[in-house]
């Protein structure tokens, strides 16, 4: 144990707690042996990934961020077209600095309302003909929600009736799988081109994978050579995300569990609102009526007094009163019992001045 953290426990996905380099080290040596050679972990990867997801070919990338941009600029280039269309929540928008515009040329149409998925309504209104139609499933900003999947495949097919390529932002596939209770390639097969997270459920250190069919996947790999992603080594990467696919893939399904049991604890004891309700996967929003400030501090202080760490930020909301923060179970939310969280967020609610 670090005794300059005094994180002991987290509800928080991205903790620490599973990441320090000691414990890394221990997941990969139990996938290598000496006559290991630098290439295959990632051949390996690419391979079995793309078999998982039924796509011809995939792709290593050194983030999500560089993936997503390069399929959307090829989807755009191959249709002469600059427009693509994504919910208003999109990561692209929010925390990429609009690098489809300023270093691909790109145009985004905000589809669709902030707080609300994202309907074939709302792609028929865009006017712009797009070259690309992302969806993120699940929605993260929107507590993990998911479209229906009759929804999902109206929409999907709207997209290519329009000339549009659909592009999934999967980096929380592993989750969205949960809910639709499909294997993985009969959601993939929906879309065009899927970009995977490997550092997030999967508990990597970083990385991403795109992947669709040969000729898509072979252009983006001169976008990720001329962006200057193409790493000599990327075994590190590689082996701790196959290293989640062997051990937290296949307990995905009990983390949904979990989070379910956690969000009915959370609603029984009524000091705050966990939503979805249930939730679909095993991520969901805890809505508080505090505001943010009073509401960080209150974590803070539970942090700092019982080493428990409850979240990794808060949310604001439109109401000053509340706000909002997410709890993502995996292995680090899986030692908390159902109403020991609930008694976690109602102290965190008393503590913050809630009503
Ligand atoms: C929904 C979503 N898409 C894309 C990304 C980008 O991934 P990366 O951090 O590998 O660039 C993230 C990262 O948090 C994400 O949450």
């Amino acid at each position: 144990m670090n005794p300059s953290s005094p994180i002991r426990r987290s509800l928080f996905l991205h903790a620490s707690l599973r990441r320090r380099p000691a414990a890394v080290l221990r997941r990969m040596l139990e996938l290598v042996d000496d006559d290991t050679l630098p290439g295959e972990p990632q051949a390996a990867l690419e391979r079995r990934l793309a078999e998982l997801l039924g796509k011809e070919a995939a792709l290593f990338f050194p983030t999500g961020t560089m993936a997503q941009q390069v399929a959307l600029r090829v989807h755009a280039e191959r249709r002469g077209r600059s427009a693509f269309a994504a919910h208003p929540q999109t990561h692209l928008d929010g925390w990429e600095m609009q690098g489809y515009a300023v270093v691909h040329g790109l145009r985004l149409h905000r589809a669709g309302d902030r707080h609300e998925l994202m309907t074939t309504a709302d792609i028929e209104a865009v006017a712009e003909p797009p070259a690309a139609v992302l969806w993120e499933l699940p929605q993260r900003d929107l507590g993990g929600l998911l479209p229906e999947w009759a929804d999902l495949r109206a929409q999907t097919d709207l997209a290519r009736a329009r000339g549009a390529a659909a592009h999934l932002d999967g980096a929380r596939l592993w989750e969205a799988q949960t809910y639709y209770d499909r294997p993985h390639h009969e959601i993939a097969r929906l879309f065009d081109s899927v970009y995977v997270s490997l550092y997030k459920s999967l508990q990597g250190v970083a990385g991403a994978v795109l992947l669709g069919e040969a000729g898509f996947v072979a252009e983006a790999g001169v976008w990720l050579t001329r962006l200057g992603g193409h790493e000599p080594e990327t075994w590190p990467q590689v082996l701790t995300a196959l290293a989640g696919l062997d051990t937290l893939l296949p307990r995905m399904a009990a983390f949904r569990a979990h989070a379910i049991a956690i969000a009915a604890a959370i609603n029984k004891d009524g000091a705050a609102y966990a939503y979805p309700d249930p939730p679909q996967t095993p991520l969901f929003h805890v809505h508080v009526p505090a505001g943010r400030r009073a509401v960080t501090e209150a974590g803070a202080a539970i942090l700092a007094e019982r080493g428990v760490q409850m979240f990794a930020r808060v949310r604001s909301a439109p109401d000053p009163r509340r706000s909002s923060f997410e709890i993502t179970v995996g292995e680090n939310a899986m030692e908390f019992a159902p109403e020991e969280v609930a008694g976690l967020v109602h102290e965190l609610v008393e503590r913050a001045g809630g009503t």
